[in-house]
C-alpha cells in the first residue's frame, strides 16, 4: 500500500479504467459476479442491436428498470477518492466502462465514457441525442420529435464504441500509472487498454475483489472492495 500510494503523489499523468465493480458498494448490480445481471439476464434479448429492433419495449423497461435502480444509488467513497485522486494529480483521465454516472456525480471532470450513458436517449432513425435524467421514463418505447423510436446510449454486444470517445482513452491510458479497478477485464476492446498501457511503460495497479484475466501482468494487486481500498491511497 506504502509503496503505491508514493506512485500515486509522485505520477505525473494518472489514467483509470473502472467497470460495475466500482459501482457495487452503490447497490448497482454487476454483470458477471454472483448476483450479476448477465446471470438472470441473456445479453442477446437485452443488449443487442437485433434484441432492440425484435421488441424495443422489453429491452426499454430493462434499462428502464435499470436507471430506477442507478437513480436511487449514491457515489461511495471509491467514486469519491477518484474525484479526488483527479483534483491532486496534473494530468488524470477516467476511462469508464460504466454507464451509471456516478463518477460524474461524485466530481470527476475528465470521464471517458467508452460504453456511453444510461441517461443519454438517442434517436435510432435520426441520430439527435437527448439527456433524460428522469428514473422513469412515462411511456415506452420514447419517441424522438422526428417521429422515430429513441433508444438508449449506451453501447450494445456487436456495436462500435464511440470513436472520438475511444481515442481519446487510447491516448490517455499509457500514463505514469495505470489503474484497472472493479472489472472482470474480459469485454474488449476496453480490456486491451490494461496491455496497452502496460506496453507503453505504465505502472499498473489492479484494485479488485477477485482475479481477473489481467491480474498476471499488472505491477501490484490490491485485492478487496474498491470503496475500502481506494481512500486509503490518498492518505498521508
Ligand atoms: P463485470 O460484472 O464483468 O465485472 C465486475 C468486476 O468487479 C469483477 O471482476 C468483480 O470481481 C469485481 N468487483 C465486484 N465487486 C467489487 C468491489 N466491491 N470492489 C472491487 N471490485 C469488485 O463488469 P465489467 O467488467 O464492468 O458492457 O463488465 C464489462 C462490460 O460487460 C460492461 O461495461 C457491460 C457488460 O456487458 C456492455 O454493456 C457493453
Amino acid at each position: 500500500m506504502d509503496g503505491i500510494r508514493e506512485w500515486v503523489g509522485s505520477a505525473r499523468s494518472v489514467a483509470v479504467l473502472t467497470g460495475a465493480g466500482i459501482s457495487a458498494e452503490s447497490g448497482i448490480p454487476t454483470f458477471r459476479g454472483p448476483g450479476g445481471l448477465w446471470r438472470t439476464y441473456r445479453p442477446e434479448d437485452l443488449a443487442t442491436p437485433q434484441a432492440f429492433s425484435r421488441d424495443p419495449k422489453l429491452v426499454w423497461e430493462w434499462y428502464d428498470w435499470r436507471r430506477g435502480l442507478i437513480a436511487r444509488a449514491q457515489p461511495n467513497p471509491g467514486h469519491f477518492a477518484l474525484a479526488e485522486m483527479e483534483r491532486r494529480s496534473k494530468k488524470f483521465a477516467l476511462i469508464t466502462q460504466n454507464v451509471d454516472g456516478l463518477h460524474d456525480r461524485a466530481g470527476n471532470r475528465n470521464i471517458l465514457k467508452v460504453h456511453g450513458d444510461i441517461w443519454v436517449v438517442r434517436c435510432a432513425a435520426c441520430g439527435r441525442e437527448r439527456v433524460d435524467e428522469r428514473a422513469s421514463i412515462p411511456e415506452l418505447p420514447p419517441r424522438c420529435a422526428c417521429g422515430g423510436i429513441e433508444r438508449p446510449g449506451v453501447v450494445w454486444f456487436g456495436e462500435s464504441l464511440p470513436a472520438d470517445v475511444w481515442a481519446r482513452a487510447e491516448q490517455a491510458a499509457p500514463a505514469d500509472l495505470f489503474f484497472v479497478i472493479g472489472t472482470s477485464a474480459v469485454v474488449y476492446p476496453a480490456a486491451g487498454l490494461v496491455a496497452l498501457a502496460k506496453s507503453a511503460g505504465a505502472k499498473v495497479v489492479e484494485i479488485n475483489i477477485a482475479e481477473t484475466p489481467v491480474s498476471g501482468l499488472v505491477d501490484a494487486s490490491l485485492r478487496g472492495p474498491a470503496a475500502e481500498i481506494l481512500p486509503g491511497l490518498l492518505d498521508g
